[in-house]
């Protein structure tokens, strides 16, 4: 064989850097555009740290991909090198609370960032050690090699219970760590999170919070803009970022969405065996991007929730794509079957409701309330907002 026949030998004709187009990408400070008062914001509400303080709590809201993840990562990578240069030790510890939702699993993945074995000679096992020892560990890790830990808990709404947050802001406070202090970044995309906490979380967690705004389409541009380096030289079209922009800019300005755009934008030109990226590739790149953002969120969704986008589902089908609001006591109906053939216990009817409304929080049902006519009380109908095959696909793959 020839080198032109090898399937990996060649260089890749459209991307130099794809890294650059990955959401785990942490693009340096000159690259963070458009959040310079969110950036100093949560400076502000940090810095003690870089001195041994404790920092202030903060809770950061907004949209999804305004940036917040990325912000927040990037500060505290900040402040640990100013504080280093203070000969102040700073540890951070990131978890995702979707994947790490129980109180043992936080406490474990947060022990587990912090320590380093070798100089702390604490081992934070994966099994077989009690909520509370990990507890344990982690006040002795902390006091043991760190004046500052700072633990950045996003997607903070998944947590089960807020037993943790009362530990993690009152550790310092209740002497937990005397050597050490500690502070909590919590991110989170439910603009009302707060309102379910307990008051006395609430008021140490909640010590500073911020919203991100939003992108709009000229900063959208300038970050996509940023990134072009991961595509060769010449290879993308000069209308496509203003294209790929307009479009994330339309629904809520949602970096990650134009990012996603770009890089499926740059894979179809690939599968077409073009050299440029074409402005006619955006249009396709938009529907791969919803496709994959929409499984992606309905693989999020407990069990349950699942069984009613179905139901939802399998109704808008039956009525031939005509999409009519369905009454909650329909799909209730239809919930209840498709819950006794797959084996499981349906929930009560209260229950499913609050489901629905978390659903239609998430833009994935629309619903409304409707009168039945003077003294008949009013019901809520139920709008799927996407494609019911679409979802039906996203249910049962998840
Ligand atoms: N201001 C910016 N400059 C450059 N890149 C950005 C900017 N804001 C966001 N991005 C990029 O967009 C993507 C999404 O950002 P990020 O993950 O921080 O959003 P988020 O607010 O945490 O969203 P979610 O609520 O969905 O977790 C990431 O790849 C990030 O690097
Ligand atoms: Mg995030």
């Amino acid at each position: 064989m020839n080198e032109s026949e090898s399937f990996f030998g060649n260089p890749d004709p459209i991307f130099a850097d794809k890294e650059l187009l990955r959401v785990s990408h942490l693009p340096e400070s000159d690259r963070i555009i458009g959040r310079d008062t969110e950036l100093r914001k949560l400076a502000n509400a940090i810095k003690d740290a870089q001195r041994g303080d404790t920092p202030n709590n903060v809770l950061v809201y907004g949209k999804t991909g305004t940036g917040k993840s990325l912000c927040s990562k990037y500060i505290t990578r900040d402040l640990t090198e100013a504080a280093a240069d203070n000969g102040v030790k700073i540890g951070v510890a990131y978890v995702d609370c979707f994947q790490e939702s129980t109180e043992t699993q936080t406490v474990r993945t947060i022990a587990q960032a912090l320590n380093s074995p070798e100089e702390t000679e604490i081992t934070v096992p994966h099994t077989g050690v009690s909520t509370s020892d990990y507890y344990r560990r982690l006040w002795d890790i902390l006091d043991a090699r760190l004046d500052v830990g700072i633990i950045i808990l996003d997607e903070i709404d998944k947590l089960e219970g807020d037993n943790v947050l009362m530990q993690l802001s009152r550790a310092a406070e209740a002497g937990k760590v005397t050597e050490s202090t500690l502070g909590v970044i919590g991110i989170s995309n439910k603009i009302r999170y707060k309102d379910s906490l307990n008051e006395r979380v609430k008021s140490s967690l909640s010590e500073r919070d911020f919203v991100f705004p939003p992108y709009d389409a000229n900063q959208l541009r300038e970050i996509l803009k940023s990134r072009s380096d991961a595509f060769r030289e010449g290879v993308l079209d000069e209308d496509v970022i203003p294209k790929v922009a307009a479009l994330a800019a339309k629904e809520h300005g949602d970096a990650r969405k134009a990012i996603d755009i770009l890089r499926y934008a740059g894979e179809i030109a690939d599968e077409h065996d073009d050299d440029t990226v074409k402005i006619e590739y955006v249009d396709e790149a938009h529907d791969r991007e919803e496709q994959a953002r929409l499984s992606e969120l309905i693989a999020k969704q407990p069990e349950h929730s699942k069984y009613l986008l179905q139901s939802l589902a399998l109704q808008v089908q039956d009525t031939s794509g005509k999409n009519p609001p369905i009454p909650t006591k329909s799909v209730y109906s239809v919930y209840e079957r498709l819950c006794e053939s797959n084996g499981v216990d349906p929930l009560k009817v209260r229950r499913v409701r609050d489901l629905l409304s978390e659903l239609a929080f998430l833009s994935l049902v629309e619903q409304e309330r409707k009168g039945r006519g003077k003294g008949k009380g009013a019901h809520t109908v139920n709008q799927l907002v996407d494609d019911p095959e679409v979802v039906i696909k996203a249910c049962k793959s998840a």
